[in-house]
């Protein structure tokens, strides 16, 4: 997810775009740049780094017409050269872009042969140098039929040297007009233009633009025309950042569809042609990781086993480097979102000082854990603000079923058919995502018995005790309610000592599971020490119903999937307590994002 801005009036352009992009930072932040329309010539400045970093270098300019990109590395690592915006190669046309385009390497190829000379590793660059071959005086048609050969997701901004005009074009990435006097802006979303102005254009999937300072024109996917009544926007900027939810962490987790399209999308290539772990040379996996990020990677183990028939190890990275290790050298998967946890860099260093191979999940291209480990396997899910993991959490736990499969079919354990038959089912994990997300007034009516608890217990069996473990870091860490999550057949062994009327416990029970039967028994034992019991199961499971005061319904999937939608509803579940226990809930007390201190 990047954030793009642009700009063409009277104002000092570079000015109107800085003050954009300081607002869109939430976007993306691993490097920034601005191209200018000055004295009739293109002129281009970008760095890496955040944008204070550009701030610095930026020459003074009286340009009126300029366009701007904030980024979020998804292809080609942090640098001055990936970073936007990229220039055609006669110098006369620049362009910004949010998104991915899929067939960027047939597109580099071909492009390439025909002499243009590309500067970066990015997928993106291809579109400047599509848009000099197709443009003939004409810069929104060159852009309408640059797009026709692009398969991908896109929000584009171009300029061309001695114009004062902007052409976008959008399919499936953010886009906002705001509209002035004798000036129009460009945005990825109101944020950056409330300064100046409140009336918008939103722009619709597959539409183009020409964008003057006395006009905005836009045409649909077929070059017709399109009059559209422009919106006003009564949002702060602030709220805006949040795209009008109250927090970033809802955001986020509305996001989780995306994540998990994005994620598949840039995975599944990988999957299928073998890029990933190109040699399965060795005889068991161990994922190493921290908090969520270790849940994820207790999801992985139960797949790996299920998918691959991998002997499995789990390790937390701070307790990584106090293990014997054996003498056989596992392939080390770590698992990290932000690629910078102290504990998991440092576990990371261990495996390899041990001689294992090592392979990285990360959600930052270019994080520091891409460069201590032999292989990396990118989420895809955008920056995650919100200290509470979300959507990342589901991105990593859908790399898990990804490698898991990927082994397995390379391993021979999965037949053809059934590796198209497990990459199908995940296919649909962004709807089962969505279908929870669907029934949040549910779950936020279903939370209410959560509210006046000090303590409340997770329990679950098989492939959803780590997605009770998550559950209950979730609510722990953003509502402060002392939550513990335990394996239901432990309960006997201790924990059901603690039970009583105040306690309420959160059972997820998935029909189908081997466990099911027994995950009704604990419901029953728990309620017989009065605890209210939340239920979580499939939809229609009457059974559970008739057991628990409260069940929140997902959709049918298959067990070994049950783990996506039921963790979307415990982030739902803990968001709406803690939302209603009035806590800081983007940024909770004594817990950091990225935890960089061992
Ligand atoms: C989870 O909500 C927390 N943000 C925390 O447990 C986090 O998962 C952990 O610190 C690991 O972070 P990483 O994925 O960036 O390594």
């Amino acid at each position: 997810m990047c954030g793009i801005v642009g700009y063409v009036g009277y104002r000092q352009a570079a000015e109107v775009l800085m003050e954009g992009l300081k607002r869109l930072e939430y976007r993306g932040y691993d490097s920034a740049g601005i191209a200018l329309v000055d004295n009739g010539r293109l002129s281009l400045t970008k760095r890496q780094g955040e944008l204070d970093v550009l701030r610095g270098v930026m020459p003074r300019s009286e340009a009126r017409t300029g366009i701007g990109h904030t980024r979020w590395a998804t292809c080609g690592r942090p640098s001055d050269r990936n970073a936007h915006p990229f220039m055609s190669c006669d110098g006369k046309l620049a362009i910004v872009h949010n998104g991915i385009i899929e067939n960027y390497a047939a597109l580099r190829g071909r492009l390439e042969s025909n002499g243009h000379r590309f500067t970066s590793e990015t997928d993106t660059e291809v579109i400047v140098h599509l848009l000099e071959d197709h443009y003939k005086g004409d810069l929104r048609q060159a852009l309408a039929d640059s797009i026709k050969e692009i398969e991908g997701t896109y929000a584009i901004a171009a300029i061309r040297d001695g114009g004062q005009e902007i052409a976008a074009a959008r399919k499936e990435n953010p886009m906002v007009i705001g509209l002035g006097v004798k000036e129009n802006f460009l945005a990825s979303d109101v944020t950056a233009l409330l300064s100046y102005t409140n009336k918008v254009l939103y722009i619709m999937d597959g539409e183009t633009l020409s964008i003057t300072p006395s006009e905005v024109k836009v045409f649909n996917a077929e070059g017709v025309p399109v009059e559209r009544e422009p919106a006003v926007v009564t949002w702060s900027a602030e709220d805006a950042q949040k795209g009008g939810f109250e927090h970033f962490m809802l955001k986020e987790i509305f996001e989780g569809p995306n994540a998990m399209h994005n994620t598949l999308l840039g995975a599944l290539d990988m999957i299928e042609n073998g890029e990933v772990l190109p040699r399965i040379d060795f005889r068991s996996v161990k994922l190493v990781a921290c908090g969520s990020s270790f849940h994820a990677a207790m999801v992985g183990k139960y797949v790996m086993e299920e998918f691959a028939s991998l002997p499995t190890t789990l390790e937390l990275a701070s307790e990584y480097r106090y293990s014997p290790g054996a003498r056989e050298t596992p392939l080390v998967i770590l698992i990290t979102q932000s690629g910078e946890t102290a504990d998991t860099l440092a576990a990371a260093r261990e495996a390899r000082r041990r001689g294992c191979r090592t392979l990285a999940v990360t959600n930052v291209v270019g994080s520091t854990i891409t460069r201590e480990v032999d292989e990396v396997l990118y989420t895809k899910a955008g920056p995650e603000i919100g200290v509470a993991a979300t959507k990342t959490f589901l991105a990593q736990m859908l790399a898990m079923y990804l490698l898991a499969i990927r082994i397995g079919y390379a391993k021979g354990n999965l037949s053809h058919d059934s590796m198209r038959s497990a990459l199908s089912s995940l296919r649909q994990s962004s709807n089962m995502v969505q279908s929870v997300l669907n029934r949040m007034h549910e779950i936020e009516e279903a939370s209410k018995m959560i509210d006046s608890a000090e303590h409340c217990f997770f329990i679950g069996r098989n492939i959803n005790y780590p997605t009770m473990l998550e559950g209950a870091l979730k609510l722990k860490e953003i509502s402060y309610i002392h939550a513990e999550g335990f394996a239901a057949g432990e309960l006997k062994h201790g924990p059901l000592a603690l039970l009583d009327s105040t306690t309420p416990v959160i059972a997820t029970a998935i029909k189908g599971d081997p466990t099911y039967e027994k995950m009704l028994a604990n419901v029953s034992e728990v309620a017989a020490r009065d605890s209210p019991v939340l239920g979580i199961g499939l939809e229609g499971d009457t059974e559970l119903a008739r057991l628990c005061e409260r069940v929140i319904y997902v959709p049918k999937v298959k067990p070994v999937y049950s783990p996506i939608p039921v963790t979307v509803a415990l982030q739902i579940l803990a968001y709406h307590v803690a939302k209603r226990r009035n806590c800081s809930i983007d940024k909770p007390k004594n817990l950091a994002k990225s935890v960089t201190v061992e």
